[in-house]
C-alpha cells in the first residue's frame, strides 16, 4: 500500500492549508511583488533529492510553503503592472480546487456530462458577447498560445488543401503576439510564409499595406489563407481595424482570426464592447480568461464561428474511443481541439460568473481601463515624462526623457528605473520597446488596485528617475 497519512489527518492538513492560504492572500499587499529565490534556497532545494522512504506530508507542505511558493512573482498582486497580470478571483481559485478534487476528465460527454454541458454554456455566453451565431462553438485550452495555434490549425484546414500548404501565406502585424508566428511554425509553415505588416502610429495594423501584400502574394502564385488581427495588443492595448480587415478577408476568402487573448474581455463591458465592433465578422477568436476574466491559470478559450470547422480539423475516431461517441448535441470536446485528456477548465469560470454576476465582471474590466487613465493623468503631472502610447484597454506606455541624454542613454535610464522599482518591491513596472525606444509599460487590470496605489506608483517611479538622473547611476 502507498505510504499515505490516514485520510482524517490529510483532510485536516488540506483544510489548514486552505485557511492559511486565504489569510496570506488577503494580506498580499504587504508582500513584495517580485521575489526570486536566493542562493541558499536554490542550494537547499537542489539538495533535497528524492527519499527512498516517504516522509510526513505535513513536512513536505511546510517545505513548499517556506521554500517554493514565496519565491515567485505574485501575478495576482494588486501592484503587479508588468506583462499581463493574473488577478485571479478567489471564486476561480475555489472552482479550481473543486475541479482538481474531482479530477474531472472533460474530454467527452460520457466522462463528464455535466461539466461538458457547462463548458458549452460558458462558450455560448462568450459567443453571445462576440456576436457569433448559433452555429458557433469552441473550447477551453491552456492559454492564448494554444488557442491561437488551434484556431490557425482550423484556418489551414478550412482554407488550404494539403497540396497548398507550401504556398499558403498568413499575415500578422509587427505588434502581433509572438505566439501566433510560433503557432504557424509549429504547424509547419516556413518563416517566409508569415508576412509581418507594419503598424501605423497608433500601433494598429496598416490595412493598405496589408491589402497590397495580399494582392502581391496572390499575383506571385501564393495563397493567402489567414489574417491575424489583434484585439488588444500586448505592448499597447491597441485594436486593429477589425471591420476593414474583415472586408478584406471577405473579398479574398481569407480566414480572419482575432487574437483577443488580452482584449476580448472588454466584450463583457457594455461600455467598451463597441470598441471591438467587427469582431463578429471573424472566423475565430482567442480569449484568455486567465488574463482579464480573473481566472487562475490555465484558462483560455478559442471560439469558432462555425464549430464544425474545429470538428473537421481535430476529430478522429479511433477504435478505443468508439464507445464514447455521441451525436453533435452532446459534445465530445476531444473532437474540437488538440487535447484528449483535459481538465474541466471552464468550471472555475462558470463558478466565478455565477458568484460575481456578469455586471460585476463588466465593472471590474471598466476599473482596469480607468486605472491606466489615472496613471496617464499622473504621469502628465511630472516633469520630463513622455506618454509614448496613451492609455487604452488598461495599458499605458511612457518614458522618462530629460534633456541632454542620447537615445541610448535614455534607454538605459528607463531600464534602470524599472529595475530599481523591482528592487524596491512596491510595484512592478517592466519595459518594452516601441518605435525602437525602451519605454516603461503599465498594464493595470486588477479590480482591487486603488487610485492611490496607481498614482503612488507613478510618483515613486518619478522619484527613482530623478535620483538616477542626478547621480547618473544608469551609465
Ligand atoms: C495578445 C496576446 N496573445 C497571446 C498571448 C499568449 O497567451 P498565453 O501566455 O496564455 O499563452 C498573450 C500573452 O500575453 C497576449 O497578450
Amino acid at each position: 500500500m502507498m505510504n499515505q497519512e490516514p485520510n482524517q489527518q490529510l483532510g485536516e492538513i488540506i483544510e489548514q492549508f486552505i485557511h492559511s492560504y486565504i489569510a496570506e492572500n488577503n494580506n498580499i499587499r504587504s508582500r513584495k511583488v517580485i521575489n526570486t529565490a536566493d542562493g541558499d534556497t536554490i542550494a537547499h532545494l537542489r539538495g533535497i533529492g528524492f527519499p527512498k522512504k516517504g516522509r510526513p506530508i505535513q513536512e513536505v507542505v511546510d517545505e513548499m510553503r517556506k521554500n517554493v511558493y514565496p519565491h515567485q512573482t505574485f501575478m495576482q498582486h494588486p501592484r503587479f503592472f508588468a506583462l499581463v497580470p493574473g488577478p485571479m478571483s478567489l471564486y476561480s481559485w475555489l472552482g479550481d480546487i473543486m475541479t482538481s478534487a474531482y479530477n474531472t476528465h472533460a474530454g467527452s460527454w460520457m466522462l463528464s456530462s455535466s461539466a461538458s454541458l457547462l463548458e458549452g454554456e460558458v462558450i455560448r455566453w462568450m459567443c453571445d458577447q462576440a456576436g457569433y451565431p448559433n452555429t458557433a462553438g469552441g473550447l477551453f485550452l491552456s492559454g492564448g498560445s494554444l488557442s491561437n495555434l488551434t484556431a490557425l490549425a482550423a484556418a489551414r484546414n478550412a482554407r488550404l488543401s494539403e497540396q497548398e500548404y507550401a504556398i499558403g501565406t498568413a499575415y500578422v502585424s509587427d505588434q502581433t503576439h509572438s505566439s501566433v508566428a510560433k503557432g504557424l511554425r509549429i504547424l509547419g509553415f516556413r518563416g517566409d510564409q508569415i508576412r509581418k505588416i507594419p503598424s501605423d502610429k497608433n500601433f494598429r495594423m496598416d490595412v493598405s499595406a496589408l491589402e497590397k501584400k495580399v494582392m502581391d502574394d496572390q499575383a506571385a502564385g501564393m495563397k493567402p489563407f489567414a489574417i491575424i488581427a489583434t484585439a488588444g495588443t500586448t505592448n499597447t492595448g491597441s485594436i486593429d481595424p477589425l471591420n476593414e480587415i474583415a472586408d478584406l478577408c471577405e473579398k479574398h476568402n481569407i480566414w480572419l482570426h482575432v487574437d483577443g487573448a488580452y482584449g476580448a474581455s472588454i466584450l463583457a463591458s457594455s461600455k467598451y464592447k463597441p470598441l471591438l465592433s467587427g469582431i463578429s465578422r471573424s472566423d475565430s477568436i482567442t480569449w484568455d480568461a486567465h488574463k482579464w476574466l480573473m481566472q487562475t491559470y490555465s484558462c483560455s478559450v478559442v471560439l469558432a464561428k462555425e464549430n464544425q470547422q474545429l470538428r473537421n480539423c481535430f476529430s478522429t475516431h479511433p477504435e478505443y474511443l468508439k464507445d464514447a461517441e455521441t451525436n453533435e448535441e452532446y459534445i465530445n470536446y476531444w473532437d474540437l481541439g488538440p487535447e484528449l485528456t483535459r481538465p474541466a477548465r471552464s468550471l472555475k469560470l462558470w463558478v466565478t460568473l455565477q458568484a460575481l454576476g456578469t455586471n460585476a465582471v463588466g465593472e471590474a474590466i471598466e476599473h482596469g481601463v480607468q486605472l491606466a487613465e489615472w496613471a496617464e493623468d499622473e504621469i502628465k503631472k511630472h516633469n520630463h515624462w513622455e506618454i509614448v502610447s496613451p492609455a487604452q484597454l488598461a495599458i499605458v506606455n511612457f518614458r522618462y526623457a530629460p534633456t541632454g541624454l542620447s537615445e541610448q542613454e535614455l534607454d538605459s535610464l528607463n531600464k534602470k528605473i524599472s529595475q530599481e522599482m523591482m528592487t524596491n518591491g512596491y510595484a512592478s513596472v517592466l519595459t518594452t520597446q516601441l518605435n525602437g525606444k525602451t519605454v516603461l509599460r503599465i498594464c493595470a487590470i486588477h479590480p482591487d488596485t486603488t487610485e492611490h496605489e496607481i498614482r503612488n506608483t507613478i510618483q515613486l517611479l518619478s522619484n527613482i528617475a530623478r535620483s538616477l538622473n542626478e547621480t547618473k547611476a544608469f551609465l
